[in-house]
């Protein structure tokens, strides 16, 4: 069983389905409102848990309902809780997401999310250190983030960097990571780089080794064992709400990394597509059942 933590967000998901996105000032009506857990931490734990590794969270929650269902949610996953702070004086991370035409536009507030320290990541410190894999993304304060980082170097822990949403980030921080997982406009964002540069040139460009998503085509990936990016095709499904497919990547890549960065690739672009075609960001994310399933076909 793969021992994974998760240092991220925690939201609760708005989520409205439209004929198609509103223009500013325009009024539209939508044909279906629902909430339901997301935040790309949330999402990578779960997709984790979901294909039955060990997972512990590192995070933040108001003291608020929304803060109550999250982490009854959480808890249901059979994810361990006891580093993710409950916090008096402000609400739970939120994403307003409107689905359209297929595609999503997302509003994150972070609120709690903001508040997860680097103190909470030492306090963590026994956990990271047995863990297979560390999972970081970019919803939590950047200090808290490098602080991961670090102490995954120091443990020798491999920790996943999903540099999302998109932030230019130091060279150095880049180092650190034993994987940086972008999409292209992440991975330009977070190299400095000009946005229609080739995205395998970015790949060649990073300073760690590089998994990088591409929707529907699958994935594209690069380490010492593969200096030329090498792609993984995506598998065909019809997607019904791409919401957290990336973070159902990350969540699988983290579990299967013990396999080999090849086979893990290929697991988690079976997992990534199977989650597609279900609503909500946790809606479809698979059993390890339905990736082999997958895999076999
Ligand atoms: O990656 C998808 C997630 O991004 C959503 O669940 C939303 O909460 C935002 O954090
Ligand atoms: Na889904």
């Amino acid at each position: 069983m793969s021992r994974i933590v998760v240092v991220g967000s925690i939201n609760m998901d708005l989520v409205t389905l439209a004929p198609r996105f509103p223009g500013p000032g325009e009024t539209l009506l939508g044909s279906r409102f629902f909430t339901t857990p997301g935040g790309k931490g949330a999402n990578q734990a779960v997709a984790a848990a979901r294909l039955s590794a060990a997972v512990t969270m590192i995070g933040a929650l108001g003291r608020d309902a929304f803060g109550d269902q999250l982490h009854a949610g959480l808890a249901k996953e059979g994810i361990a809780l006891d580093h993710v702070a409950r916090l008096d004086d402000v609400g739970s991370g939120s994403a307003s997401i409107t689905v359209a035409e297929g595609e999503n536009q997302i509003i994150v507030v972070p609120a709690a999310n903001a508040r997860v320290t680097p103190a909470q990541v030492e306090a963590a410190r026994a956990a990271i250190a047995r863990a297979d894999a560390v999972l970081v993304q970019l919803e939590i304060p950047l200090d808290t983030v490098e602080a991961t980082l670090r102490l995954g170097r120091r443990e020798n822990v491999p920790v996943i960097l999903n540099p999302a949403p998109a932030e230019k980030l130091p060279t150095e921080w880049l180092r650190l990571a034993s994987y940086l997982t972008p999409n292209q406009h992440e991975l330009a964002t977070a190299l400095g780089a000009e946005a229609q540069t080739d995205f395998r040139e970015l790949m060649r460009r990073a300073p760690c080794p590089v998994v990088l998503t591409r929707g529907g085509e699958g994935a594209w990936y690069r380490d010492d064992a593969h200096p030329e990016p090498v792609q993984q095709a995506g598998f065909k499904v019809d997607a019904i709400d791409t919401t957290g497919a990336g973070d159902t990547f990350n969540g699988a890549l983290a579990v299967f990394l013990h396999e080999g960065l090849p086979a893990a690739v290929r697991k988690a672009c079976a997992a990534a597509a199977l989650s597609v075609t279900k609503l909500g960001a946790q809606g479809g994310m698979p059993s390890m059942h339905a990736v082999e399933a997958v895999l076999a076909r």
